[in-house]
């Protein structure tokens, strides 16, 4: 399935390209090596010279947009700072790249080459190669569905302070990665981040609809219409099959809302037809107004995002179909919406969710536990193992790691090891959390089997305390992502909004799942 731009790959020389740009890297040690090297020559010195000048760093993020006046067939060369040549990483190739093709986009550039450098400190040919692809993909992702002018155009800030449509912007319709080595071991990398980059976006799309457009409903038709054009198998319930079940919590936190809630299912099946399979989790609030413990006014509109860990789970598993990974797996995305009204519920309420446990409710903005527990449950009862899931499930999670990493909670520490070498690998940064017995204390209840919130002390773990209750039996960890979900404004590699986060780190982690099973054991 292909969504995105056009993607190839070459081995010839970067002097040689035939696109109208290219994308080229420098290291701040001044030492012009690999493509920048060639180029350099081509151009007849004219990098050096930027360097003699003081004019090209080589600094992180630094770009400077060169014009070649027919030395070579590229009219424009985006020259990018690569940083300290020991720090050279693929999270580094990744925002050169994404960094390069905003500039070039700006310049008009419809068909650009990629040649930051040859591999450097451990990198490989291939691994530099595929973070160059994700980066372009991720780097010139915009959502402009709902503007006049049409996505092929870049506002930016006039010089009357007024907002312009930059004339000269238009989409990019081609980025060739120009690599060296076995061509195929290139081309099998960079589609792979071909497809993981344009999965990640998939979920940014759905992370940035409104919520008036976005409901739980149309959620579930999205989820449907992907899963049909990938080859992934898709279920819908509504409210009748979850009281069938027993789900007492998902429905009592939909129940305020006239936009009823669904339970979606994906399954892909790579693995033995026997073998349960991975779980993914998403939390899937298409909008958190608190309910009737309503949050203020300011940054209300933000709460449209909470449904970022549901979008990675349905991204993840489009990525998962395409990369075909010998496991099964299945994704499970609760989606609601919380809202006041005169049929919400309320704190003091005590919902039983379908695992039979009842949780006291304290108040009606942790939500996100309560959805997830049914969902949680119910992957239990499908026998999925391991499970994981990503929720934007407490502001507390922000204030302890800030906006960098997610938290990262579990009950099973083989597990937990997996998931920390899978976001390595997908380059999405967390954090381990602590889940000490003790911790259980904060969300004892006296009437029921627990409470629902433990105060404002240590509030993510006693959220994520509250989900182990629901996901006891198999291996399962937590990405509390309520910090990363969200990216508030727009940077030089990319555009304000959802960030995607989780989808390549659940795509990573179904791969070394299904590595590890498949692999034989001497
Ligand atoms: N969706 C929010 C958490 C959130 C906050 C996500 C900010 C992204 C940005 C969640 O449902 C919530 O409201 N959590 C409460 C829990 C509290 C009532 C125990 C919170 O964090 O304040
Ligand atoms: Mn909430
Ligand atoms: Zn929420």
């Amino acid at each position: 399935m292909a969504l995105g731009m056009d993607v190839r790959v070459s081995t010839r020389d970067v002097q040689q390209f035939e696109g109208d740009a290219l994308v080229v890297g420098v290291f701040a040690d001044g030492k012009l090596d690999g493509p920048a090297a060639l180029l350099d020559k081509a151009l007849a010195g004219v990098i050096k010279g930027l360097q003699d000048d003081g004019e090209v760093r080589g600094a992180a993020d630094e770009v400077t947009l060169l014009h070649t006046l027919g030395k070579i067939e590229p009219t424009r060369v985006a020259i990018v700072g690569l940083g300290a040549r020991d720090r050279y990483s693929l999270d580094r190739i990744r925002r050169a790249s994404a960094i390069g093709c905003r500039t070039l986009r700006k310049a008009g550039a419809r068909h650009v080459g990629l040649a930051l450098a040859w591999a450097e400190h451990g990198l490989n040919l291939a691994q530099a190669a595929r973070a160059s692809a994700e980066g372009a993909i991720l780097g010139l992702y915009q959502f402009r569905r709902y503007k006049a002018q049409a996505a092929d155009s870049e506002e930016e800030s006039g010089a009357n302070g007024k907002r312009k449509v930059n004339e000269n912007a238009r989409e990019i319709e081609s980025i060739t990665v120009l690599g060296r080595g076995r061509e195929p071991a290139l081309r099998a990398a960079v589609e792979r981040g071909r497809i993981l980059a344009d999965a990640q976006n998939l979920a940014r799309d759905l992370g940035n609809e409104p919520p008036n457009v976005l409901t739980p409903i149309e959620f579930a038709a999205r989820a449907e219409k992907l899963a049909e054009a990938c080859g992934l198998e898709c279920e819908v319930y509504g409210p009748d099959w979850m009281r069938e079940q027993g789900m007492g919590a998902l429905l009592g936190v939909g129940q305020g809302s006239v936009n009823e809630p669904r339970l979606i299912v994906l399954r892909y099946r790579g693995g033995p037809a026997s073998q349960p399979g991975l779980g993914l989790v998403g939390k899937g609030m298409t909008f958190d107004s608190g309910g009737i413990s309503i949050k203020p006014a300011a940054d209300m509109d933000a709460m449209k995002m909470d449904m970022c860990g549901a979008a990675a789970v349905v991204g993840a598993m489009v990525a998962i179909a395409q990369l075909k990974p010998k496991i099964n797996v299945t994704g499970l995305v609760p989606t609601a919406e919380n809202m006041p009204s005169g049929t919400a519920y309320r704190p003091g309420d005590i919902l039983r969710a379908s695992n039979g446990k009842t949780v006291e409710i304290l108040n009606t903005d942790a939500e996100g536990r309560l959805i997830l527990a049914d969902a949680l449950s119910y992957g239990g009862r499908l026998g999925l193992s391991p499970m994981i899931d990503a929720a934007t499930l407490t502001g507390a999670i922000t204030v302890a790691l800030g906006k960098l990493r997610a938290g990262l909670f579990s009950n099973d520490e083989a597990f937990q090891s997996k998931t920390v070498a899978a976001a390595e690998i997908a380059g999405e940064r967390l954090w381990p959390m602590p889940m000490d017995a003790e911790y259980e204390e904060l969300i004892r209840s006296e009437i029921a089997d627990m409470k629902q919130t433990g105060g404002r002390a240590g509030g993510s773990i006693a959220a994520a305390k509250v989900l182990a209750n629901f996901a006891d039996g198999a291996p399962w960890a937590h990405l509390d992502i309520a910090g990363v979900a969200w990216r508030d404004h727009r940077e030089a590699d990319g555009d304000k909004g959802a960030s995607g986060y989780g989808v390549r780190l659940f795509a990573e982690l179904a791969s070394l799942l299904a590595e590890r099973r498949s692999a034989r054991v001497p």
